[in-house]
């Protein structure tokens, strides 16, 4: 078991002991991710290519004494939250209780029986980072609950409770592909998923002498959340016009380049260009897996530039921050590409960079952007992982 394991194991046991007067019978880790390539693509029914990481919540959970009576303890907010199953409405946004009650109200809606539970959790996976630590959170509830009450459901199954649990407690409309990451990864491969059927294929990201670099922006626009679903309505507007003219479009997905080009006059200006970063960033997947198969470094960095300008021309979803750390690193000549990651508004860039050369490129760019912004970057080193998994 690794040093972090244990040391947040004995933080969770301690607390779980402390407060409730007994050790707990679930120990469960949940990782957040990243992903190489496919942004805002999973609601649309198309493809991504995520990677479980290193970077997890850990779970200490138990039955309680009663019923329906249940306890959340966020360690790394040191904050205790009572609730009762049969009252579990949403808290504001923001508030990470939502993300647990979230899961249970989700299992119940789902006809599974819950009884009273106390949980306790902690973890290292940064948030507003787009590394999908709310998916971690949710997922992790999910696993330990299924295994506390013996529930029988499947991984897929919680990938979507999970994501129900977003939409209605978060109020964010989130795709699929976080949660599914965070229970179906695998350690060395990234995983190309078909949003639509939910088919999946593991690749290997051996990356050999280059490197995959996180940079942390460390900024989190609150525009973010309803940004989002602001995109999510658009596409489905375009797929209505497109839906008059075409048979067969139930999604983005199913439509073509020469589709679009032929009712672009009948959408708002925004509306195509969002159904045109979707096309192409579909395609993005499809030509990045391709050179991952075939270790072509320079077409895997040449995807991730072009991700860059059409989420920030097209989508437009990125911020000051990230355009800067993207053109800096672009600019850079031991960077191959880089783009940011992630739902959008400020988290952090992915940089594919060439081995050895990372430090350089920290240094220069923790000066530049401290500079233009008064504002520290961090880098985060990330080793990909399994999926969400029991301890001990
Ligand atoms: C967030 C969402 C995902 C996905 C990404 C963008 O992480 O939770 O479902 O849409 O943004 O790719």
């Amino acid at each position: 078991m690794g040093v972090t394991n244990l040391k947040y194991l004995e933080r969770l046991n301690d607390r779980f002991r402390g407060t409730f007067g007994h050790l707990p019978t679930t120990l469960v880790r949940a990782p957040g991710r990243i992903n190489l390539i496919g942004e805002h693509t999973d609601y649309n029914d198309g493809f991504v290519l995520p990677a479980a990481v290193s970077h997890l919540i850990y779970f200490a959970i138990g039955k309680s004494d009663h019923a329906t009576q249940s306890c959340i303890v966020s360690l790394d907010f040191d904050e205790r939250f009572d609730f009762d199953l049969t009252d579990m409405a949403p808290l504001p946004e923001g508030s990470w209780q939502n993300y647990v009650m979230g899961v249970a109200a989700e299992l119940i809606n789902d006809g599974k029986e819950l009884y009273g539970f106390n949980l306790v959790f902690a973890g290292d996976v940064p948030r507003g980072s787009g590394m999908s630590s709310s998916a971690a959170l949710e997922c992790g509830t999910c696993y330990g609950l299924n295994e506390l009450f013996n529930l029988g459901l499947s991984r897929t199954k919680m990938a979507e409770l999970s994501q129900m649990a977003e939409h209605h407690y978060a109020g964010v409309q989130c795709g699929i592909m976080d949660q599914f990451a965070s229970l179906m990864g695998k350690e060395g491969h990234a995983l190309l998923l078909d949003c639509r059927s939910l088919q999946h294929q593991y690749f290997p990201v051996g990356l050999n002498g280059y490197s995959l670099l996180l940079l942390n922006s460390n900024v989190t626009h609150s525009l973010a959340d309803s940004e989002y679903n602001i995109r999510r309505q658009q596409c489905q507007q375009g797929v209505e016009v497109l839906q008059k003219e075409f048979d067969g479009i139930t999604s983005l997905r199913d439509v073509s380049k020469e589709q679009l080009d032929k009712v672009v006059d009948k959408l708002p200006i925004a509306v195509a260009k969002r159904c045109k970063y979707i096309i192409e960033e579909n395609q993005r997947v499809m030509r990045f897996t391709g050179a991952l198969s075939e270790s072509n470094w320079y077409e895997a960095g040449q995807v991730l530039r072009e991700a860059q300008h059409a989420m920030r021309y097209e989508y437009e979803i990125t911020c000051p921050e990230i355009d800067f750390m993207a053109d800096y690193a672009n600019k850079h000549s031991d960077v191959l590409g880089a783009r940011m990651m992630g739902g959008g508004f400020g988290g952090c860039t992915l940089n594919l960079v060439r081995e050895g050369s990372e430090e350089a490129l920290i240094s220069g760019l923790k000066v530049a952007y401290l500079m233009e912004f008064g504002k520290e970057i961090t880098p985060i080193e990330v080793r990909v992982a399994d999926g969400v998994s029991l301890i001990g």
